[in-house]
């Protein structure tokens, strides 16, 4: 309400407006283009309703990425470096997304309540880009996470999910048309590089990490992690501990992810969170032509920012 009350003209245009924005129907998804990226209603309303009531604190903390780059990871990390206890693994029972909600899918506009009794850090987390981040988290001071990926491997990962989600019905998401939106940007919370640009931005303010970067030294990067995070300085026993509790052959393995289906985005059964969890798995589905096309896209957009996958 705050945010409503302080720019009530920008309030109106994202009330209105979403009916005269430019539209694309994408891998069977209906989209418009707002603020430069590419929503579907749902989101939208959520990015309202977040705007509207999203009231954040200081110490809370928000993991950002954008999808199929290795959010459910750091989920797992992050929460594990705050709230781990010798006794009991809450991953053991329960998928890193029941225990890190998704601010504009379990949160809002439905459930904005649902983290109210939670123990000071909140863990919350988005898809959202930067520049739809609602402005008292910008201003809030809490602490950002930002996971970034290799656009080749986020293609692929997200190509490989999405059929999930559709096996059992009659759509198959082809590579070809996967490859094309990916490259035009218009998936969910899309362009990519538009995304990752956004919070490479504010890399200084944030910790900004890429997924090669924690595939190559996790112990490194998470005791890094865990000194942003400022709670606790992690012995090397306890680090190592953290990377054995959140590995993805572990995570993989427990009850939590065998047999149980989320139910806040398609009902996707919580394995496909955990697939491959390689480096350069595009090599084994992306044709030269693609990655040639793919690279140019890259080069051009990152140009300049200091950036490099
Ligand atoms: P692949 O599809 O390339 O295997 P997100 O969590 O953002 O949806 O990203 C999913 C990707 O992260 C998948 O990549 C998945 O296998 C990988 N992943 C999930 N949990 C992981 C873990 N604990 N360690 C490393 N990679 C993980």
């Amino acid at each position: 309400l705050a945010m409503a009350a302080e720019n009530p003209e920008e309030k109106e245009t994202m009330s209105t407006a979403s009916d005269h924005l430019p539209r694309v129907v994408s891998c069977g998804m209906s989209l418009f283009k707002w603020k430069g990226f590419w929503m579907y209603e749902e989101l939208f309303k959520a990015a309202e309703a977040m705007r509207d009531h999203f009231e954040p604190n200081q110490d809370d903390i928000i993991l950002t990425s954008f999808p199929k780059t290795g959010t459910t990871w750091l989920k797992a990390l992050i929460h594990t470096i705050l709230r781990s206890s010798t006794e009991e693994d809450p991953l053991v029972e329960l998928n890193p997304h029941e225990l890190v909600p998704v601010l504009e899918l379990q949160m809002y506009p439905g459930n904005p309540n649902l983290m109210d009794q939670a123990p000071p850090p909140r863990i919350f987390q988005t898809h959202f880009p930067f520049e739809i981040l609602p402005e008292p988290v910008k201003k809030s001071g809490c602490k950002i996470v930002y996971v970034a990926r290799n656009p080749a491997d986020t293609l692929v990962s997200l190509w490989q999910f999405t059929n999930k989600r559709n096996q059992g019905t009659n759509y198959c998401v082809s590579l070809e048309e996967a490859f094309h939106a990916f490259c035009e940007g218009t998936v969910a919370d899309g362009p990519y590089l538009d995304h990752v640009l956004g919070y490479w931005k504010e890399r200084t303010k944030i910790f900004f990490i890429t997924y090669e970067e924690l595939k190559e030294d996790p112990y490194k990067h998470i005791a890094r992690l865990a000194e942003f995070l400022g709670r606790r300085s992690l012995s090397e026993e306890e680090v190592r501990d953290v990377e054995w509790r959140c590995s993805l052959d572990r995570l993989r393995g427990v009850k939590a992810n065998r047999g149980r289906k989320e139910n806040h985005w398609s009902g996707y059964p919580y394995e496909a969170f955990f697939r491959r969890g390689m480096v350069g798995d595009w090599k084994n589905h992306l044709s030269q032509d693609m990655i040639e096309r793919l690279m140019v896209i890259t080069n051009q957009k990152l140009d300049g920012s200091g950036l490099q996958f």
